[in-house]
């Protein structure tokens, strides 16, 4: 789903740049986020942010998705070096075959998606058996109260965060480590065989 007006200054705002470099980036390179000559898929990319932090692992590849246009086009913008931005649905990501990345990271967009569980599945899908994915997301719970406030009017009411990783394991992503930080869930999984 697109996000609302506010929603979408409130996500290339200073302060969820900060959040994005000086926590949830280093937590996912403390996971285990890290090599070279890796192909990463980041699904939701907004704005290209996270592209421009992981530049310094030096992917042979990088593929950012996300579903709006203006996101996409903000993340063109940046002009970073090998990077393959497009506008594409995570639910239905057919255009790329299976196994066709070593890493995928998520900055918090299944919350946003009703079918939520269809984009595991097709993480899961597009991973190279053993690859990596890092994943983020707020509880349910964090997401109702933000919704009072802000009036963000998310169309998942989330999921809370036990239901979240047995999904994630239920598709076949192994939870190798998780951090819970004032209600949002820190994930690094891996692909079975
Ligand atoms: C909360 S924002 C996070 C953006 C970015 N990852 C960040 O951390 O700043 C959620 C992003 O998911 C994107 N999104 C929502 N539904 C999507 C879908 N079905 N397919 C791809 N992207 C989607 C939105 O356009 C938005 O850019």
């Amino acid at each position: 789903m697109k996000l609302c007006q506010n929603e979408f200054k409130a996500m290339n705002h200073p302060l969820r740049r900060f959040s994005q470099r000086r926590i949830e980036y280093p937590l996912f390179k403390r996971m285990g986020l890290a090599g070279s000559c890796m192909r990463i898929l980041e699904i939701g990319c907004g704005s290209g942010y996270g592209a421009g932090l992981m530049r310094d692992l030096k992917p042979t590849r990088y593929v950012g998705v996300d579903i709006m246009p203006e996101q996409i086009a903000l993340a063109k913008r940046r002009g970073l070096p090998n990077c393959d931005f497009r506008v594409l649905d995570a639910t239905d990501l057919c255009c790329f075959e299976d196994g066709s990345f070593d890493v995928i990271v998520i900055f918090g967009i299944l919350h946003h998606i009703p079918t939520w569980r269809r984009v595991l599945a097709e993480a899961r899908r597009l991973l190279v058996p053993g690859g990596r994915m890092f994943l983020e997301e707020p509880d349910g719970r964090v997401i109702s109260a933000w919704d009072k406030i802000f009036k963000w009017g998310h169309p998942v009411k989330g999921f809370i965060l036990p239901e979240l990783e047995g999904e994630v394991e239920r598709v076949g992503l192994r939870i190798k480590q998780k951090k819970k930080i004032a209600g949002f869930g820190v994930y690094s999984l891996q692909r079975g065989p």
